[in-house]
């Protein structure tokens, strides 16, 4: 193992069909977030839920985004994002970043968004926001896999997170 990522396996298997594994992961709850970006290429963000742990040391997460997301090309240029993960009662956050069409730079002018050192938006009001530069990326199937390096943290007031779990949100 080189640190590298390696094919270990031919170039296609069989897999079920696409709305087999969605209505599987449905099945699944995850954390919500808003994945930030800002710097040279301007200012952005999504809603995801695929955000996970790798490592503690060095502190490392890895966020799956679709290629179609029109933040990607932002993110990929600026080389930083900031996770901030929703509490519960943000719904209308999550709803708004999840809409290509949203004025999403403007959104960073109220005062519950600032930065950290990477100056990507940090949500002042979320449960945590996880400051990160982004360390390797790789095109895997309709996502890019991004690994980031977490340069700071901040928490914000504790309580119940917001967690997206059979198609709803849900307060955990
Ligand atoms: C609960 C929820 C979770 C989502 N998780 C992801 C995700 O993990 N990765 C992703 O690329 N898109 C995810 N999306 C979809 C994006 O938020 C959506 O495509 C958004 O419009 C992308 O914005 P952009 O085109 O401005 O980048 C999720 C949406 C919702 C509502």
């Amino acid at each position: 193992m080189d640190g590298a990522f390696a094919a270990v396996a031919p170039d296609t298997f069989p897999t079920v069909a696409p709305v087999v594994f969605r209505e599987a992961m449905a099945r699944l709850g995850a954390a919500v977030h808003i994945i930030t970006t800002g710097g040279p290429a301007g200012r952005t963000g999504l809603t995801a839920t695929a955000v996970c742990s790798v490592s503690d040391m060095p502190a490392t997460l890895l966020v799956c985004i679709n290629r179609r997301a029109q933040s990607i090309g932002i993110l990929t240029e600026n080389r930083v994002l900031c996770v901030n993960t929703l509490h519960a009662g943000q719904e209308s956050i999550a709803n708004y970043f999840a809409k290509s069409t949203a004025d999403k730079a403007s959104a960073f002018d109220s005062p519950d968004w600032t930065t950290l050192s990477t100056g990507s938006p940090v949500l002042e009001s979320a449960v945590v926001a996880l400051d990160c530069r982004i360390v390797e990326w790789r095109a895997v199937a309709t996502h890019i896999v991004i690994y980031a390096a977490v340069e700071g943290v901040h928490n914000g007031p504790p309580g119940p997170a917001l967690v997206y779990h059979d198609r709803a949100y849900k307060h955990v």
